[in-house]
């Protein structure tokens, strides 16, 4: 009997042909997050879900899995899943690290660059027909990266990539880790200190219980005026309500690719805001990374499948 094996959202019609070749598919193809109760009750007969960020896999899901041998995300964070329990039910989570490195450091870098140079506002401001006079000495001034100081929260290989981009442009880098590490051109510092002495503070860590809201209003506050937040990582490490109040004070700026709530809710008043350039969750978002993320998922899901071990799993404790 071949393997039936869910996939959570609408893919790539390459993707869906590899995947019915070698499995019986049932595929959730509508634009809003399949139900939670509608993937638990197609798990009970199932052998795999393949998924990513935006479909939560709860314990209710696992525990209805009786046959349940794999869960494959099209993903590196695996916050959407319930981790603990698919390890306790002895299931194998597939991510993708590695290959989306380079995509998500540049767009930390273009969220960078898009608020220290006001891209979007001054774009706006053209197309608005507001450009009536020429050059002028003090039109749209920024901020240089050359003459900042970056603060990166998280050192693994997203940080690493960004240290690495804003090295060459000059900027003094300095990050804090959980665990301090050895990066040239990097100065590893406490919190307090990367909080109040950077003019950005970048964020590239991963989402758990103990990161949940490492970015606070007590963060915030220590935060210098005019000084920016980049969040390229998950919505949860911020209090998106804490950097909204100070967003709307005119003290702080932010460039955001990811919130506490995915799709951002539409009367979301960061919508409203100038100072703040938004993104919707774009950070691995290149046609090839796109695919190389695909090819790791589709590896883990056929390893999985076959009883071998996942070429990345997020749980290796499974195979303990
Ligand atoms: C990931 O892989 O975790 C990204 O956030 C989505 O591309």
């Amino acid at each position: 009997m071949r393997p039936k094996v869910i996939v959570t959202l609408p893919l790539p019609d390459a993707a869906m042909q590899l995947l019915r070749e070698r499995f019986d598919i049932v595929a959730w193809t509508e634009a809003e997050t399949i139900p939670a109760l509608t993937l638990a009750d197609w798990a009970q007969d199932s052998d795999a879900i393949l998924c990513s960020v935006g479909t939560p896999v709860e314990q209710a899901v696992i525990a209805a899995g009786k046959r349940l041998k794999v869960i494959s995300s099209i993903s590196v964070g695996v916050d959407h899943i319930d981790l603990p329990a698919a390890t306790a039910a002895g299931i194998p989570v597939g991510n993708t690290p590695g290959v989306l490195v380079n995509s998500t450091a540049d767009m930390a870098l273009a969220l960078m660059l898009a608020v220290t140079r006001r891209v979007v506002e001054a774009d706006g401001f053209m197309r608005a027909g507001g450009w009536q006079s020429g050059w002028s000495a003090g039109f749209f001034l920024g901020t240089d990266l050359s003459r900042s100081t970056v603060g990166l929260i998280g050192l693994g290989p997203i940080g690493q990539a960004v240290a690495k981009r804003l090295a060459s442009f000059g900027a003094t880098v300095i990050a804090w880790n959980r665990s301090p590490r050895d990066v040239p051109g990097v100065e590893c510092v406490s919190l307090d200190e990367l909080f109040t002495r950077s003019d950005i503070v970048s964020v590239h860590a991963a989402s758990t219980p103990e990161t949940h809201h490492l970015v606070n209003a007590a963060r915030l506050a220590q935060m210098k005026d005019g000084a920016i937040l980049i969040n390229t990582a998950r919505g949860a490490l911020v209090d998106e309500q804490a950097l909204i109040n100070e967003l709307d004070s005119g003290r702080l700026r932010a460039g955001l690719d990811v919130f506490e709530q995915e799709p951002l809710p539409t009367d979301s008043p960061l919508l409203a805001m100038k100072n703040a350039v938004l993104v919707p969750h774009l950070g691995s978002a290149t046609a090839a990374t796109r695919q190389d993320m695909m090819a790791c998922a589709l590896n883990n899901l056929v390893a999985g499948l076959a009883g071998e071990p996942m070429p990345y799993c997020a749980n290796p404790d499974v195979y303990v």
